[in-house]
């Protein structure tokens, strides 16, 4: 493609009134996996911004030749946490502090202004012209305008094309590498341990309880409170020991907090079957037919608890898991009996599978169940900063910074 085609790619904002037939023929080619293998697809139920369309800021840009589309990405803006210090309240002020009975030693969050770019997408007959280069560029100069520090994107380890298309032409470095966890939904439900209590977190107090326990863990978004609030939010659930709780019942994070069980752990949900579908396909008549045997015998069967295949070659729908947190030595024990609820409440609305993402080294991973050949191990997230006057400059460079054990992974951008 000479020089003089190019300058023809005209890059605009995505207009839903005349766009959204030729954005969907985009999405539609970009789906298409290599001949005989299996590939995702992704039905955004005719609102080509839904992934995005949750954050404090968005935008969705378009390329077009002439008429045609022929590429397009989604971006988004919020702020979050980058690190932690000591409060200069609490460094500066320690008599304050100490009449008070304020925590001395807890540090509290660093905030910055982050972007997240998603859903790039250049039609095949018009890849390696530029056109992804130029989407991305685009994209960053709105960031920019609207003062995000850094950028960050999440694409998998062998998307060669990508991963180089970042880090090679647009300056960004690999950062973190997050597992994807996706667990099945049966057709029977999971039994709940009974020795253990369930309990149902009004938003308010789900969001007094992340603020106290993990808003210094990165990625925190700052307005954790409109997430909670958000329609698509199923619920927040929190675990305990049965009969552990010092006032008999639940009586406010505040009480909780202050005399915590020896252990507890906690989660939110969200809603992505109104956002999304998902359809597996190019699978094999074989393989569907046992996917399906196993269905109708777990549906026949229940108490057996056979681990069925749920009907994934149909559209689908999925919750996500996000905000989990615990602490305690039976904390995984405890998160296990959460994700059980919540499969339970996911097969009630009719999801295919329940999703998490949480940092590689995450602690509690290990109560988390879920299907090794269903999930990704490694999900890459490369980072750029666009610029260097916004956040205090207490953390110095974000993008240099080792991991944390944990990592907050916004549902409103899964
Ligand atoms: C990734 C994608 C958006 C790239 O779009 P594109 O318009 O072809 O990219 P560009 O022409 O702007 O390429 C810019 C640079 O990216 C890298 N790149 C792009 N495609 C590549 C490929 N297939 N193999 C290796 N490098 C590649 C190259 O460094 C390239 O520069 P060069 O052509 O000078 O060597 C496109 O392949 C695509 O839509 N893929 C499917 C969807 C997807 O994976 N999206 C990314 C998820 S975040």
């Amino acid at each position: 493609m000479g020089e003089e085609r190019v300058d023809m790619i005209v890059v605009r904002e995505f207009d839903p009134r005349k766009d959204g037939v030729g954005v969907e023929e985009v999405e539609r080619r970009c789906e298409v996996g290599p001949g005989g293998k299996l590939s995702l697809f992704t039905d955004l139920l005719g609102d080509p911004i839904c992934r995005v369309r949750n954050s404090p800021a968005f935008l969705m840009l378009v390329a077009e030749i002439g008429e045609e589309i022929v590429g397009m990405i989604r971006g988004c803006i919020k702020t979050v946490t980058c690190g932690k210090k000591l409060s200069r309240t609490v460094k500066n002020n320690y008599s304050y502090n100490v009449i008070n009975n304020n925590d001395l030693s807890k540090p509290v969050p660093v905030y910055t202004k982050v972007a997240y770019i998603l859903g790039l997408r250049v039609s095949p007959s018009h890849r390696r012209m530029g056109i992804g280069l130029k989407l991305v560029h685009q994209m960053e100069d709105w960031f920019r305008q609207n003062g995000a520090e850094y950028s960050y994107i999440a694409t998998e380890n062998d998307n060669h094309a990508s991963v180089k298309l970042f880090t090679d032409k647009c300056g960004y470095s690999k950062f973190r590498t997050p597992s994807i966890l996706v667990n099945p939904v049966f057709a029977h439900r999971v039994p709940v341990s009974n020795r253990v209590t369930i309990i149902k977190l009004t938003p308010h107090d789900a969001e007094l309880l992340y603020r106290r326990r993990f808003a210094t863990t990165e990625f925190f978004p700052r307005d954790i409170d409109s997430v909670l609030k958000n329609k698509l939010n199923v619920g927040n659930f929190l675990a305990v020991p049965r009969g552990s709780l010092k006032s008999g019942s639940w009586a406010g994070p505040d009480s909780f907090l202050s005399d915590p069980p020896e252990s507890w752990a906690v989660l939110s949900v969200w809603n992505c079957k109104d956002v999304f579908r998902l359809e597996v396909r190019g699978a094999s008549r074989v393989k569907r037919t046992f996917a399906k045997t196993t269905r109708v015998v777990d549906k026949a069967l229940p108490f057996l608890r056979l681990p069925s295949v749920p009907a994934v070659f149909r559209p689908f729908g999925l919750y996500f898991m996000y905000g989990l947190g615990g602490e305690g030595p039976r904390a995984a024990k405890m998160m296990k009996a959460l994700c059980g609820h919540v499969h339970n409440l996911a097969k009630e609305s009719g999801c295919g599978v329940v999703v998490t993402e949480v940092a590689n080294r995450e602690p509690l991973k290990l109560g988390i169940p879920h299907w090794k050949m269903l999930s990704c191990a490694e999900d890459l997230w490369c980072i750029k900063r666009l610029g260097e006057d916004y956040s205090d400059g207490s953390v110095g460079d974000w993008t240099k910074s080792p991991p944390g054990l944990s990592i907050f992974v916004d549902p409103r951008e899964f």
